[in-house]
């Protein structure tokens, strides 16, 4: 990060100040100003950090007017098409494409690492059974720091390193398993014959009475939409899991505390709601009436799965789950479930319909994830935890590089104080 020779000028009370502006590779520069409270006695007031530059990060790009997403400088299409999860994974945590070599280490540890100790079965049967599976979820990856100890020990780089790989190989250990706790089914161990994405549909699905054999289609689909929810720079989760390191706290309770924000509706829920939806509307004779009432000003309901806020002229990790989506309804038989031809229907009439259009409203990550989850029976209590699995490698990574930055500090934003002024305390009965 380089300090331009700009500067970005204030005047305060007469007083004029120089702040630096400082660059980055690509994107935006930034004005740094972290002496502004020191030297001017003023803060900078931005509630959402919409406006804010909290950290520096080598990891994840993102352009949202040209629909650029870039992990390490790769492009999200070239990702999606040719890499792996795992691989995928490797790169955000390290930052250079593994070697054939370090691939197949990084898998083998990936595959040690993604049993669970035999103790953690039993914090799944202190839950009800109708518990949502992203609240077990919260609860056990917080409850894996009592079984690492050594994980405690953020300053050596080795533990954070094993840390990052356990969390990795056991999220979809985890995600299975808070799901067949709530169907009353019997557990599923990992096995390292699979992929990682055949492996959490074969945790999902095997029953102790029939054979279950992994469709590889629609692992790869499974394994593309991981890719495509790995990481997305800053977002509230990421930046919950950086203020909660950057209080020295274990990588477990970090991911936990960052599942906690992913659950939240406005973050990782709308590929569910994209389904409450569909289902709603319920036959396709009812799409135009449901059509109308979305462009109807001030009715209030919008139309799921479209539409983002950074990216506004398309979104990458859409156009290629689109694909995707058709080669999982081609390998299952396209209308087989009604809900997914009402999307169908939904989706041609909404891409040609000129309230959309002259919106740039296009269908986003989360219409076609959705889908596609739906089609492999992946039940939508699951979709937000199929985030989080994803999202972990994304998470550990950011966390990896935060902690192993020179002079890295805790995390604490300001305040514009808005309450009472200084006032002198009354008794109790003095008070009316
Ligand atoms: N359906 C109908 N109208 C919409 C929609 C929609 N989904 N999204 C935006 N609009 C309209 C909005 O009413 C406004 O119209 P007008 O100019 O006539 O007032 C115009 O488009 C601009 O809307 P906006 O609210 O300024 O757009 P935004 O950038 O603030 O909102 C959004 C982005 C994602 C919150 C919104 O598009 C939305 O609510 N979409 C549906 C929910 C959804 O699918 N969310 C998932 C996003 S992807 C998540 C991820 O990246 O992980």
């Amino acid at each position: 990060m380089d300090e331009t020779a700009r500067h970005a000028t204030i005047t305060l009370d007469g007083r004029v100040m120089n702040l630096p502006v400082l660059s980055g590779t690509i994107g935006p520069d930034v004005v740094d100003i972290r002496r502004l409270a020191a030297d001017a006695g003023v803060l900078a007031f931005d509630p959402g950090y919409g406006e804010t530059a909290a950290c520096r990060s080598a990891i994840t790009y993102i352009d949202g007017e040209q629909g650029i997403l870039l992990h390490r400088g790769y492009p999200i299409e070239q990702l999606a098409l040719q890499a792996s999860f795992p691989e995928v994974a490797y790169l955000l945590l390290y930052g250079e494409l593994p070697t054939e070599a370090e691939y197949a280490a990084f898998r083998h540890d990936i595959s040690e690492h993604s049993l669970l100790h035999e103790q953690i079965r039993n914090f799944f049967n202190g839950f009800r059974r109708d518990a949502h599976p992203m609240a077990i979820l919260c609860g056990t990856v917080g409850a894996l720091s009592a079984f690492y100890h050594e994980a405690i020990d953020i300053s050596n780089e080795a533990s954070r390193d094993l840390s990052a790989r356990r969390l990795i190989a056991k999220l979809p250990t985890l995600a299975a398993w808070a799901y067949k706790y709530t169907i009353g089914e019997p557990y599923v161990y990992p096995s390292e014959e699979r992929t990682y994405a055949g492996n959490f549909l074969a945790m999902m699905f095997t029953q102790p009475n029939k054979r279950y054999v992994v469709n590889p289609v629609l692992a790869r689909a499974l394994d593309r939409i991981l890719v495509l929810h790995a990481d997305h720079e800053q977002n509230a989760s990421t930046s919950t899991v950086r203020l909660a390191g950057s209080t020295g706290a274990n990588p477990f309770a970090c991911i936990s505390a960052g599942i906690a924000a992913l659950w939240g509706p406005a973050h990782g829920g709308a590929n569910e709601a994209v389904l409450g939806m569909l289902a709603k509307i319920g036959t396709k004779d009812k799409i135009p009436e449901f059509i109308a009432q979305v462009k109807r000003r001030g009715s209030g309901v919008r139309l799921m799965g479209f539409g983002h806020r950074v990216y506004k002229n398309f979104d990458p990790r859409a156009k290629i789950l689109q694909a995707t989506y058709h080669e999982v309804m081609a390998e299952l038989g396209l209308a087989r479930d009604p809900l997914l031809d009402l999307a169908v229907e939904l989706e041609r009439i909404a891409i040609e319909d000129e309230y959309f259009v002259s919106r740039k409203l296009y269908p986003n990550v989360d219409f076609y994830s959705g889908l596609i989850l739906k089609a492999l029976g992946i039940p939508t209590s699951m979709f937000t935890v199929l985030f989080a699995v994803a999202r972990t490698a994304g998470w550990i990574s950011q966390w990896r590089e935060m902690i192993g930055e020179d002079g890295q500090r805790i995390g604490r934003p300001r305040q514009l104080y808005i309450g009472a002024p200084p006032r002198d305390f009354i008794p109790l009965a003095e008070r009316v």
